[in-house]
């Protein structure tokens, strides 16, 4: 009997893909280069499986020229590439990554927050330029985290991670927005607070984006968002780049509307917006949140284990559409 083909969309972990190939007939990507849709559509044109990172869209129209294709999964918790109408439609499973990056995620959105508001990328730049001549005593002076009031949009399991960092291990006030309230004893696990969006912006001294980009979510942040936070505040996004306005973020950042953003993605990344890059109060890391070794590699497992489950017949193990 054939074994079902797969394509890997993206280079990954060797030994992963050598996992595959025990159980399916592979194609790899050997230069990672990113294939153009056309590219994408030929080479899936023959195929039962694929396993995807979120830079490839999975649309109606490559569906439409891959009619063997059965399930995409994702080696990323993020789904936002996914056209889950049209995958539905085409009878198309889709799965995500979630769970085994959460912890590390959560471990880089508070370091974002804290090279952010402590000005740590600024300060380290001034020193390596050979500007810094002498201490001063209100020299690259931020914001403390320690006590602040910190500011979740999004509580998910990420978001839970970073209000139990800020609330257990910096004392601050933790207020989330969510879509649906946490249940009693989430609340009080991580120590949060229920707020509306708009409270939580006017309250928070730090606000941190982690809620995953849709249609609804599409600029969140924008100007009138930006303009009811504290002129001290921070913003921090680790989710999606569409989330926030990055013009309106970059003039209230230039403006000091607000005193510093960190960010790890982009609208249109992996362009970035000009005005941010000729800013100095903002922390900019390309999209690696996930990214230690551990966790990147628990991530293509969990991807590559969901193609394994699903052409054994046992189900999609973390399916995002059923
Ligand atoms: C995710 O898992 O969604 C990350 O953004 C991928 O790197």
């Amino acid at each position: 009997m054939s074994l079902p083909r797969i394509l890997v969309t993206r280079a990954i972990f060797p030994d992963v893909v050598e996992r595959l190939r025990a159980h399916f007939e592979v194609e790899a990507n050997p230069e990672d280069a990113i294939w153009t849709p056309a590219e994408l559509a030929a080479r899936l044109a023959d195929k039962d499986g694929a396993f995807t990172t979120g830079s490839q869209r999975i649309d109606a129209a490559l569906l439409a020229s891959a009619p063997r294709l059965r399930i995409v999964a994702n080696m990323a918790v993020g789904y936002n590439n996914f056209d889950l109408d049209a995958m539905n439609a085409a009878g198309v499973q889709g799965t995500n990554a979630p769970d085994v990056l959460t912890e590390t995620t959560a471990d880089f959105g508070f370091a974002l927050l804290m090279a952010t508001a402590r000005r740590i990328t600024e300060s380290e730049h001034y020193l390596r330029a050979g500007r810094w001549t002498q201490w001063s005593y209100d020299m690259f002076a931020g914001a403390d985290i320690h006590g602040s009031t910190l500011g979740i949009i999004g509580m998910g399991r990420i978001g839970q991670g970073i209000a139990r960092r800020g609330a257990h291990g910096f004392g601050m006030q933790v207020l989330y927005h969510n879509r649906s309230r946490l249940t009693p004893e989430l609340e009080a696990q991580c120590k949060a607070t229920y707020r509306d969006k708009q409270d939580l912006l006017r309250s928070a001294d730090h606000v941190v984006l982690v809620l995953p980009y849709t249609a609804a979510s599409h600029h969140l942040i924008g100007a009138a968002e930006l303009a009811l936070m504290k002129p001290g505040a921070t913003l921090v996004n680790i989710a999606r780049g569409g989330i926030v306005d990055d013009a309106a973020l970059a003039q209230a950042l230039r403006a000091r509307r607000i005193a510093a953003a960190g960010l790890d993605v982009f609208e249109g990344e992996p362009q970035v917006h000009p005005d941010l890059l000729a800013l100095s109060n903002v922390v900019l890391t390309p999209h690696i949140a996930s990214a230690t070794e551990p966790t990147r590699r628990a991530m293509a497992n969990l991807a590559a284990d969901n193609l394994i489950a699903f052409f054994d017949g046992r189900g999609a193990l973390t399916p995002i559409n059923t």
